[in-house]
């Protein structure tokens, strides 16, 4: 899995004449694959840093789906998103030992404190709040990964050290 952070791809092209020829390319170079789509949503988020709303209709056209198939496989991914990431992306692992030793309530403290849910990107576009499911750091849990560094027992305090808030 990626975790590109906020400057990564090329964040903020946006749904522009340019954007749509890029995803237009990306499905031509993708349309001969087997069940090209995740491909196809990977890679124009690699680009683009999002998958813009507005090229959903471009990915259907392109791979003969409906807008309604597209739409639901961005959602039901959490890696996807459909605007660009804040420039540093905070993941809060969710996964049983991290949960077990305070990552609940640690998730709360960090929308509490940041004022977004995940998936959120606090108002000054600097940070972003995403789930993760394993960091591979579980015998420190709870684990938490600011600007693609892993920090493990982290608490509430911990946490606004990290953000600096
Ligand atoms: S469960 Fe959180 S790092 Fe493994």
């Amino acid at each position: 899995m990626r975790m590109s952070e906020g400057g990564g791809g090329r964040q903020g092209l946006g749904p522009t004449g340019a954007a749509s020829d890029l995803v237009r390319g990306i499905v031509e170079r993708h349309r001969s694959l087997e069940g090209p789509l995740l491909s196809v949503l990977h890679t124009v988020q690699d680009e683009l840093a999002c998958i813009p709303p507005e090229c959903v209709p471009i990915i259907a056209r392109g791979l003969n789906l409906s807008r309604a198939e597209v739409h639901g496989v961005i959602s039901f991914y959490p890696l996807f998103r459909t605007a660009p990431p804040g420039r540093k992306v905070i993941y809060v692992c969710r996964a049983e030992s991290c949960q077990a030793m305070g990552g609940i309530e640690l998730e709360a403290h960090a929308k509490k404190r940041l004022g977004i849910d995940y998936g959120g990107t606090t108002a000054d576009g600097e940070l972003s709040l995403e789930p993760i499911y394993c960091l591979g750091n579980c015998a420190c849990s709870p684990s938490v990964m600011v600007d693609g560094r892993l920090h493990s027992r982290v608490d509430a305090r911990a946490f606004d050290q990290l953000i600096g808030r």
